[in-house]
């Protein structure tokens, strides 16, 4: 399946090109007090010089300044205002009616503490006490006092820095908004009350220049709501109020991202802001919608970008088709937009508060919606475009991206400070814990803010009278684990399993139910003395664990979930997940985990298949209580082997790391194919990341290879304890 670009490259209009007289611009009265500054081009003409301040603070008077081409600055450094790191402001919150706010002031820093209480009759909605942060944003919701009236809607406030003209709120009443001088009006400037008590648009809010959104908010907004229209495949006939993204009947998902990179410094912003897409794209990609994407980087500095980008990506002037496991996208580069902000930017640096917004963003945004988003002709193309722009950097042209943005419900225009809080953003998308149904989805990476968690959160811990294993969150009530965890005196009240962070996280288990052809002395008479074919488990718990970012199922084999995670077709079969995509090749390349005291580590291994299978088999015959002569006694067909130092130096399993899901990662989301079961080695009594030495090999067993027993578990549908999963039919 691959993923659908449409690419059409409009050139038509040109960009003007003079040659001036050069010089180069220096840095005489250049300093900020109280910060710093970066320049993207050194002194050359087009360099931009950008002002670093503190959190909490902001550049004054200018954010940025550009070097012109007879090496002045624009704007001039001013000998009477000179340029200094100023405290973070908010928007006045004294607009608050029937109310008070205190402490009276005339201005608000960051910090600052506001309280707000409704005279006598009114009733309070929002919050009651704000603070001024350091974004420049107040913390909580705006505070409304109101009568407790017949209105048909609620009375929809006055946020902090803006004016509302409107004060009835009957069905078909409007309310019109602005902000104070100085203050860019975000979300809608006017709102309609509706029949069913609601208001249209969103509720605007007025930014400074100064004023940014947090990658936590933009990933509440934006992140968790895709997840939940893009799992969302039903096909949606008419506009409802609050969607976030609209999916095409046939399913098309029509995306628009643009990024402002006029700030980028040095290639690795560049890189960082591609990345950023990238992970995006390839996220929403491991989704069930194939949606088309237009990208557009833009800078004030155009013909650079233009080369750069030219020479970067191979530019057809036809659709292309992107297989999913290439890149997942290209970029594509609107000259007539980049021509546009160059010269709207050019005239408006300094001044660009006080502009119209060009007549030009109307052309442009016309030739956007000419995109073939859709034939269909009672659907106008607007209702199935969304516009987002995800601006970065300290100089914002509100005025000329804001009105770029296209699509109805929640916001589609966002601020941000660096680039790589648009990276934090999107990696927080798949956070939501909306998305359920969704196993094997995961962080890729952890830092020390973000515990390992994140990254494995199938990820569990059990144990019983005698033993600790690990073991795998395979659906919100089952954990999948080995059978040799439990001890013939074992009773469901005496195991415990561990899942998740903090307090509760310890869950209690109703039943377990080991593998009715596991029999560990079934082979003593054949010389193997523990023999552990079929070392499999289920542990069912009291009731299902709460899903979070911290806390998912993986996929397992042979599962509708499965299928989907890999983007197999509709009638996918088990052995296309088993011999197409997870165990192809004669190497495989795994992981598991192992936890030594409170620190998980993932273990590198090569599953030996094919034609490497006996060669690692053979060295089972070197483990203690093996007097048989032929491997396949104790090693059956059901094992996956790994070890060894040839090809790939591997790791070994340590004790406590049965049970542990041996698993393959596949784009965002993680497989488990196997579980730790037996090895020939003592390497390892105490866990950890311990490599294999020549002859140390460790048998797993090949979930493949235990689908009637998972399925008859955890496929049942003639109960009603738990939501069954899905397995394929062949
Ligand atoms: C440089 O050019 C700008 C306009 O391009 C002009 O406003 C400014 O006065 C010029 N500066 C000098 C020192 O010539
Ligand atoms: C508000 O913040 C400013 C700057 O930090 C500070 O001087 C002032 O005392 C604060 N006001 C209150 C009421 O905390
Ligand atoms: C940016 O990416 C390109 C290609 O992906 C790479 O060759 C280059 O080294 C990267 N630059 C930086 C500074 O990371
Ligand atoms: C959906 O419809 C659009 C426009 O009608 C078309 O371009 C696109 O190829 C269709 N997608 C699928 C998956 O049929
Ligand atoms: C699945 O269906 C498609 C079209 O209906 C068909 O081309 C393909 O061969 C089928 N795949 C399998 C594995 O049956």
């Amino acid at each position: 399946m691959g993923l659908s670009v449409r690419w059409s490259l409009l050139s038509a209009i040109l960009c003007p090109f003079f040659m001036e007289v050069r010089g180069d611009c220096t840095e005489a009265n250049m300093e900020i007090e109280g910060g710093d500054y970066k320049l993207t081009k050194q002194l050359q003409s087009g360099s931009m010089l950008i002002y670093n301040c503190p959190e909490g603070y902001y550049p004054y008077p200018a954010l940025t300044r550009l070097c012109q081409r007879n090496g002045s600055w624009k704007p001039l450094p001013r000998r009477y205002l000179p340029q200094k790191c100023r405290l973070v402001e908010c928007p006045d919150p004294n607009v608050l009616e029937y109310g008070n706010v205190s402490p009276p002031q005339e201005k608000y820093f960051v910090d600052n503490e506001t309280t707000y209480e409704c005279y006598a009759g009114y009733t309070h909605r929002g919050s009651s006490r704000r603070v001024c942060l350091p974004n420049g944003k107040w913390s909580g919701t705006t505070p409304i006092c109101s009568r407790d009236s017949k209105d048909d809607c609620a009375d929809p406030g006055i946020p902090p820095g803006a004016i509302r003209t409107g004060n009835i709120f009957g069905v078909g009443d409007t309310v019109k908004y602005s902000c104070n001088r100085k203050l860019f009006l975000m979300g809608s400037s006017e709102r309609m009350c509706l029949e069913n008590g609601q208001w249209t648009g969103i509720e605007p809010a007025c930014y400074y220049k100064h004023t940014y959104d947090s990658p936590l908010e933009v990933s509440q907004i934006f992140g968790s709501t895709i997840i939940d229209r893009l799992t969302d495949s039903e096909p949606v006939d008419d506009i409802q109020v609050g969607r976030q993204i609209k999916i095409t009947k046939n399913g098309t998902l029509n995306i628009y991202i643009a990024v402002d990179i006029s700030e980028s410094i040095r290639d690795e912003d560049l890189n960082n802001s591609k990345d950023a897409v990238s992970k995006l794209i390839t996220k929403i990609s491991s989704f069930t919608v194939t949606p088309n994407y237009e990208i557009v980087f833009f800078s004030i500095d155009i013909f650079e970008v233009i080369k750069t980008q030219l020479n970067r990506f191979s530019v057809t002037g036809e659709d292309i088709t992107v297989r999913d496991t290439d890149l997942n996208f290209v970029f594509k580069i609107f000259f007539f937009n980049v021509c546009l902000t160059y010269s709207v930017l050019s005239l408006t640096v300094g001044a660009y508060n006080m502009g119209e917004p060009a007549p030009t963003v109307k052309k442009i945004k016309n030739m956007v919606y000419m995109s073939p988003t859709s034939d269909d002709e009672t659907h106008p193309r607007e209702e199935y475009l969304d516009i987002y722009i995800f601006a970065a950097g300290r100089e914002i042209f509100d005025e000329d991206l804001y009105p770029l943005t296209a699509g109805t419900g929640r916001r589609h225009y966002f601020r941000f400070k660096d680039i790589s809080n648009i990276l934090e953003v999107f990696d927080d998308i798949i956070d939501g814990d909306d998305v359920k149904g969704l196993c094997g989805l995961h962080w890729e990476y952890s830092d020390h803010i973000y515990s390992t968690r994140r990254m494995y959160p199938w990820m569990a811990f059990n144990q019983g009278r005698l033993r600790k294993c690990m073991g795998s969150l395979v659906t919100p009530q089952f954990v999948l684990t080995a059978a040799h965890c439990f001890t013939f005196e074992d009773l469901p009240e005496h195991v415990s399993v561990e899942i998740g962070d903090g307090r509760g996280k310890v869950k209690r288990v109703k039943a377990f139910t080991i593998h009715p052809n596991f029999n560990v002395h079934a082979k003593v008479n054949q010389g193997v003395k523990e023999f552990y074919d079929y070392d499999v488990a289920l542990i069912q718990l009291t009731e299902d664990v709460s899903i979070s970012f911290n806390v998912r199922p993986i996929c397992i084999p042979c599962t509708q979930e499965t299928s989907d995670a890999l983007k197999l077709p509709g009638n996918s079969t088990c052995k296309q997940q088993d011999e197409e995509i997870l165990l192809k090749n004669s190497l495989e390349k795994l992981n598991f985990l192992t936890r030594t005291s409170t620190v998980v580590n993932k273990k590198d291994v090569h599953a030996k298949l094919g034609d490497n299978r006996d060669a690692c088999i053979s060295h089972a015959l070197q483990a203690a209580g093996i007097t048989t002569a032929d491997p396949k006694v104790a090693v059956t067909d059901n094992f996956l082997c790994t070890g060894g130092r040839t090809y790939f130096r591997d790791h070994i399993a340590c004790n406590g790391d049965g049970g542990s899901a041996v698993f393959k990662d596949y784009e965002y989301r993680t497989i488990q194919v196997a579980l730790v079961s037996w090895g020939t080695g003592k390497l390892c009594r105490a866990g950890g990341l311990v490599e294999s030495d020549d002859s140390s090999r460790d048998f797993h067993i090949n979930l493949f290879r235990v689908v009637p027993f998972l399925k008859t578990i955890l496929g049942n549908n003639l109960q009603d304890d738990y939501a069954p999963l899905n397995f394929l039919k062949s």
